[in-house]
C-alpha cells in the first residue's frame, strides 16, 4: 500500500496506525516517539519520500465529527473533527448538516489533522479563518493542550506546529467555528468568474462547494489519476521594491499585495521560466498548473528533488526569487 499521493513507494523502520488516544499515549509512555525519529502522516498529500525512513511513521486514523455547541443568537456553531478524518469528508459532512463556512475549502486532499499544521488554503479562504482551536498531544509527556487560534500562530501555509513546536505536538482534533447561516465568500476572482459563468449569482452552499471542486480539478491533477503533492512550492513574497523592478521587466507578472510586500504567483514564474509541461526523468511539471510537479509513472523522490532544484535555479536566475517548497521532503 502506498500512503502518499505522489505515489512514491517508500519504507520505514516502523509503521503504526493510530486509531485511539490511549494507543497514542501508550506509544509515548513506551518511549516509541523518543527513541527514534518519527513522522506523523495524515493523507500523505503534501509529502515526498526520498528513501527509506529510519524511524516510525505514525498514521493517524482517529475518526469522528461532532457538533459541540450552537449559539442560537449569533448562529455560531462549534464543530470538532478528529485529525484522522479526511478533510473533504469534514467539509461535505458540514454542508450536509448546514454547518457553513468551509465550502471554499472543498475537495482539498489530506486530513483534518494536517489542515492546521500547514494552514491549508484555497479560493480565498484559509483553514485559520474557520479554526476555533486545536487539541494536540505533547509527544514527550502525553499531555493534552488546547491551542487557541491565536496560539497556533498561523501564517501562509504555516503554523506553530510547523515552526517552533515542530515535532513536539501531535494534532489530535480540530474545533471549527462555523455558522448556521450561509454567506458565500466569493472574493477570489477565478471563483466569482466561475460562478458568473455558471449563472449562479446567489449560489447555495452545495453549489459553491461544487464549483470550487470543479475549478480545482480543472487545474490540478486528481490524486487517484496522477501522482502529485498539490502545489509543490509556496507563492513567494517579495518586497515592494523587488516587485516594482520585476513589473518593469515583466509587465504581465501575476502578484497580489500582502502586508509585507507582494505575493507572486509561483505558477506564473515557473511557466515563464519555460518549465510548464516539461519533464525530467519520470517527473514533470503539470501542463495545466506549473506549481504542481507530477509523477509520470514510477518517479522516485530524488527525481522530484532534481526537477524542483532545476526549476528553483532557473527562477532564481531569471527573477532573483527563491522558491520555497510547500511539500515536505523526508
Ligand atoms: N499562473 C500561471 N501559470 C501557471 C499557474 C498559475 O501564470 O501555470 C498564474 C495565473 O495567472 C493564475 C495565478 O497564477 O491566475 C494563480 O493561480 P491559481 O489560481 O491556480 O492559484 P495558485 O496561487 O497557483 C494557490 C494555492 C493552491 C490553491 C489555489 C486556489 C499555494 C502554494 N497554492 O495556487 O493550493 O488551490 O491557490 O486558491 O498557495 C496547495 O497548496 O497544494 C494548493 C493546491
Amino acid at each position: 500500500m502506498i500512503y502518499n499521493t505522489f505515489g512514491i513507494p517508500a519504507t520505514a523502520d516502523h509503521y503504526i496506525e493510530v486509531t485511539d488516544r490511549q494507543q497514542l499515549l501508550d506509544l509515548i509512555a513506551q518511549g516509541t516517539l523518543s527513541s527514534a525519529p518519527f513522522f506523523v502522516l495524515g493523507g500523505g498529500s503534501n509529502v515526498v519520500f526520498t528513501g527509506h525512513y529510519h524511524g516510525t511513521i505514525l498514521h493517524l486514523e482517529n475518526k469522528g465529527i461532532h457538533l459541540l455547541s450552537t449559539d442560537s443568537t449569533s448562529g455560531t456553531l462549534l464543530v470538532e473533527a478528529a485529525a484522522g478524518e479526511q478533510w473533504d469528508a469534514f467539509v461535505q459532512h458540514s454542508i450536509n448538516n448546514s454547518w457553513h463556512g468551509a465550502e471554499n475549502l472543498a475537495a482539498i486532499p489530506g486530513t483534518v489533522g494536517a489542515a492546521p499544521v500547514q494552514n491549508v488554503g484555497a479560493y480565498g479562504l484559509e483553514a485559520k479563518d474557520i479554526i476555533h482551536s486545536v487539541r494536540a498531544i505533547h509527544t514527550a509527556t502525553g499531555q493534552e493542550k488546547v491551542f487557541t487560534n491565536a496560539e497556533c500562530q498561523f501564517g501562509y501555509r504555516s503554523s506553530i506546529f510547523k515552526q517552533s513546536l515542530q515535532g513536539q505536538y501531535i494534532v489530535w482534533s480540530v474545533t471549527f467555528r462555523l455558522s448556521s447561516t450561509f454567506t458565500p465568500q466569493v472574493n477570489y476572482k477565478a471563483l466569482s468568474d466561475a460562478l458568473s459563468a455558471a449563472g449562479l449569482v446567489h449560489p447555495t452552499a452545495r453549489q459553491l462547494a461544487d464549483i470550487v471542486a470543479s475549478l480545482r480539478w480543472s487545474k490540478l491533477p486528481r490524486p487517484d489519476e496522477t501522482g502529485s503533492a498539490g502545489s509543490f512550492f509556496k507563492n513567494p513574497i517579495v518586497t515592494p521594491q523587488h516587485y516594482e523592478q520585476l513589473k518593469t521587466h515583466h509587465p504581465d507578472i501575476v502578484a497580489y499585495p500582502v502586508a509585507d510586500g507582494y505575493k507572486l504567483a509561483a505558477g506564473w514564474l515557473i511557466e515563464h521560466a519555460g518549465w510548464k509541461g516539461r519533464t525530467l526523468g519520470r517527473c514533470g511539471v503539470y501542463e495545466k498548473q506549473a506549481l504542481v510537479l507530477v509523477n509520470l509513472g514510477g518517479c522516485s523522490g530524488s527525481e522530484v528533488i532534481a526537477l524542483a532544484d532545476a526549476i528553483t535555479a532557473d527562477v532564481k536566475r531569471l527573477y532573483g526569487v527563491t522558491l520555497e517548497k510547500e511539500a515536505i521532503i523526508i
